[in-house]
């Protein structure tokens, strides 16, 4: 980067804290979370990066060098208010900050990314995660991840409008590189799964942008609650399979709204199992099986993305494919057979069409 971009330019002081908080990719268990289900996502090698300098004042003064315009923008803690852009998300978690009883000064903090934006992969939790970690160092916060999670959480769902589940910063602040995290969404207990050795983590991006804020998610959201009502649980994770019968009789679209999260809980369970075994059939099955109820009983694909699972599923480095994330666009999340992984993605993206991105393994140098 030129001085003239530094931080120390357009600050005029050096930052003295360097956060990062890595995005995510859900291996399977799709809204699910929001019922109080199991989710078993992993952190994938791309990173929202943070350099803060704490003031002595109550003003934020904030810029990111991946949106164009925003070399800096200010704001006033305690008078934060919604400015329907990328600078909520700083402002929710300073206000969620608040609303939790802790108190913090300004600062000065600049942010980018490697994460795409809109392909599901959650930058947003990113941002917040990092933004959270420096704020904890630079005032001393008594925060633990699971706080930092619940306190991201908060930013996005009472500060930015998004209703979103505590899966995506969950992953952000707890995940690693190369292990899945096995969390059961209701009392946060989590385990860690290791991928495989014989296998290696692809995603691909259909390029079809999607938005939480967006009425979809909201939409579906509503839809569980109201099937959960009509089976007189509290969340549908309290409803198993036995209950199908019952979710039957239920009116459309509910009785496919809650076949999905009662049947996608099952598949976390099963492919928990399938993972800690390294059965590359049952993965293939339980991921196929993922998809089409996220397409035909959720109701949250779109062709591009079902373009790019078909094109997977015929690949012969191919182990598992599936839609990930909360759909409306996004990415595909693909399981391939360990070191033929770089080739598959690319037969896979380019049998799907034009827009699709392979996002991970990350382009070399040479590509
Ligand atoms: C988005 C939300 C998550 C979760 C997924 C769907 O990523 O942020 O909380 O609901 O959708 O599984």
């Amino acid at each position: 980067m030129s001085a003239a971009h530094s931080f120390e330019a357009v600050f005029g002081r050096p930052a003295t804290i360097f956060e990062r908080a890595p995005g995510r990719v859900n291996l399977i268990g799709e809204h699910t979370d929001y019922s109080g289900g199991f989710v078993l996502p992993m952190a994938i090698p791309l990173h929202t990066e943070v350099e803060l300098a704490p003031r002595r004042d109550g003003m934020a003064r904030v810029g990111s060098l991946d949106v164009p315009g925003a070399a800096r923008s200010t704001f006033v803690l305690g008078c934060e208010h919604r400015t329907r852009g990328w600078l909520d998300y700083v402002q929710g978690v300073t206000a969620a900050l608040r609303a939790d009883g802790f108190s913090i000064r300004g600062f000065d903090a600049r942010f980018r990314s490697t994460i795409p934006v809109g392909a599901g992969l959650s930058s947003s939790a990113a941002l917040a995660v990092a933004l959270l970690r420096a704020l904890r160092l630079a005032f001393s916060l008594r925060l633990d991840d699971v706080a930092i999670a619940r306190l991201a959480q908060a930013a996005e769902t009472d500060f930015v409008g998004a209703p979103v589940g505590i899966m995506d910063p969950m992953a952000s602040s707890l995940g690693r590189d190369d292990e899945a995290l096995f969390l059961d969404t209701r009392s946060l207990h989590f385990e860690r799964v290791a991928l495989p050795r014989t296998l290696e983590l692809l995603v691909l991006d259909s390029g079809v942008k999607h938005q939480h804020a967006g009425g979809g998610y909201r939409a579906r959201r509503a839809e569980v609650e109201q099937a959960a009502q009509r089976l007189g649980v509290a969340l549908l994770r309290d409803v198993g399979p036995e209950r199908l019968g019952d979710v039957a009789e239920l009116p459309p679209p509910l009785d496919r709204r809650a076949r999905h999260v009662i049947t996608e809980n099952q598949r976390v369970l099963d492919a928990v199992r399938a993972l800690r075994a390294a059965d590359e059939a049952a993965l293939g099955a339980l991921f196929a099986a993922s998809h089409a109820s996220m397409r035909d009983d959720f109701e949250v694909s779109v062709p591009e993305v079902d373009r790019i699972v078909a094109s997977a599923a015929a690949d012969p480095d191919v182990v598992a494919a599936r839609l990930t994330g909360g759909g409306f666009g996004g990415a595909v999340v693909v399981l391939a057979r360990a070191g033929h992984g770089r080739a598959a993605a690319r037969r896979v993206a380019d049998a799907a069409g034009s827009d699709v991105r392979v996002v991970l393994p990350a382009p070399s140098a040479k590509e």
